[in-house]
């Protein structure tokens, strides 16, 4: 389709700033994502529904293999995880960090090469293994010390699993204290300070069908600042130089993990993913040569920053209640397709599409249809006074841990995925139906 792009018309309710790069401005009010007007959509698949910009997920898995060369770039699928989402960081080149027998099977199935996975898990059960070494799973994360015989159990005294060590390497970071996990006081990985993680690798190197390839640490996530993960690369040199002079071993691999954070409004901080890859890599070789260490291959894992900014979310408004001093607009969707601002207080910027409003901004809260006070999707943000019953709203940066967070609560189904790409729209995952909930439903 043809689209008429419209003047920026500088108002900060217009900054489309945190929107898909491809995002333009239609008369009326709508806008365009990867060439498809989001009105369209909106009829075509109805609401609530999650847009992904094919064209934009492709461009950031390339901003990283631009910017991490001779580095290994494993997208985290539990950020958002579907079948063309595998086949796109397949066809970018990129790694898969999965977490679960479930995400492995899904990917593998869709054709991802099993050895380009990483399987991590602080409680990986005996199906995760299983699927792990049954599809050959590249490397699997030790995260806990009854792990370590286990595995190498199930993978017998003639197999061979390549496995690397999750070190809390006790640095704090991230976006909020539920997703923090660089320090002692969490449930991932082996404690750096305590000496678990060094227990650890001697007992891994006791067990000749594991080979230990390197360490691994994620210290947190929506991490919006370079200096924890400089830090974190020092203590792991350091416990790398420890485990050569006691057990004459070097490793030729390093991996850092994900938790590089994003705008979710315009105007809020993003990690330099450019500053991160040359400091990251200066702080690796000039700690390598410090230490008389050979500088292992890097690895990383963004899941968020490839997928997040990629993905509209589209809401109907259902009803605009007046209480106290408070709007409240009343959206089909709500905290079954997006958790985050309930579990993180994470704030969203919501807006109006498909209509231009003569009216002025309003103070407003955008709440969610179900059944709790806490289901709100974006509270205290500026929206045009006179949106009503029937008005669109698009969320944008609403790519990762929404729909791959989403639940069935009140059983109202988790929303459809379109992938938009060169002005075409096409289905990736149809909305869950009453149908859906009734088959699993089995008793009676
Ligand atoms: N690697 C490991 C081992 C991880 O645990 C994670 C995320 C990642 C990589 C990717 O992190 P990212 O680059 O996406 O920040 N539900 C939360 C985020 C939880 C992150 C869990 N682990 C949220 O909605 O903010």
């Amino acid at each position: 389709m043809t689209t008429a792009v419209l003047p920026d018309l500088g108002t900060g309710a217009d900054d489309l700033s945190v929107w898909p790069a491809s995002t333009t401005r239609l008369p009326h009010g709508d806008l365009t994502v990867g060439g498809v007007s989001l009105t369209e959509i909106a009829e075509r698949f109805d609401t609530p529904a999650y847009v992904l910009d094919e064209g934009e997920v492709r461009e950031r898995c390339r901003t990283y293999r631009d910017a991490f060369p001779d580095t290994d770039v494993f997208y985290a699928a539990k950020a958002f995880l579907c079948r063309a989402m595998v086949r796109w960081a397949d066809e970018e080149g990129l790694g898969l960090d999965v977490c679960s027998a479930g995400e492995l099977e899904l990917a593998v199935t869709a054709g991802f090469p099993p050895e380009r996975a990483v399987l991590h898990g602080n409680a990986k059960s005996p199906r995760d293994i299983e699927a792990a070494l049954r599809l050959g799973v590249g490397r699997i994360v030790i995260d806990s010390p009854s792990e370590i015989a286990r595995l190498a159990a199930a993978v017998g005294p003639d197999g061979h699993q390549k496995v690397m060590v999750r070190v809390v390497p006790g640095i704090s970071a991230g976006g909020h204290e539920k997703i923090r996990t660089g320090t002692d006081d969490q449930k991932f990985g082996l404690s750096l300070t305590d000496g678990s993680a060094h227990h650890a690798i001697t007992r891994i190197l006791g067990q000749p069908q594991l080979e230990l390839t390197g360490l691994h640490c994620h210290i947190g996530s929506q991490i919006t600042d370079v200096k924890p993960y400089l830090a974190a690369v020092r203590r792991m040199v350091g416990l790398m130089a420890r485990v050569r002079d006691t057990h004459g071993v070097t490793f030729p691999e390093l991996d850092m993990g994900g938790g590089h954070g994003i705008a979710y409004r315009p105007g809020e901080p993003a990690l330099d993913l450019p500053a991160l890859a040359r400091r990251l890599r200066a702080e690796l070789a000039g700690g390598c040569a410090a230490a008389g260490l050979p500088v292992p291959r890097l690895a990383v894992e963004p899941g968020r920053a490839i997928v997040g900014p990629a993905g509209v979310a589209l809401y109907r408004v259902l009803a605009v209640k007046h209480m106290g001093a408070r709007v409240f607009v009343a959206v089909d969707g709500g905290m079954s397709d997006n958790p985050r601002p309930a579990l993180y207080g994470v704030r969203y910027a919501p807006r109006l599409i498909g209509r231009h409003s003569p009216a002025g901004p309003r103070t407003t809260t955008v709440v969610g249809r179900h059944c709790e006070a806490g289901d709100i999707l974006a509270s205290d943000v500026e929206l045009p006074g006179d949106i009503h019953p029937g008005d669109l709203l698009a969320v944008p940066v609403a790519g990762a841990y929404q729909l791959s967070m989403a639940s069935g609560y009140n059983l109202v189904g988790r929303p459809p995925v379109v992938a938009v790409h060169e002005g075409r729209a096409r289905l990736l995952v149809r909305r869950e139906t009453l149908e859906d909930f009734r088959s699993r439903d089995i008793g009676g």
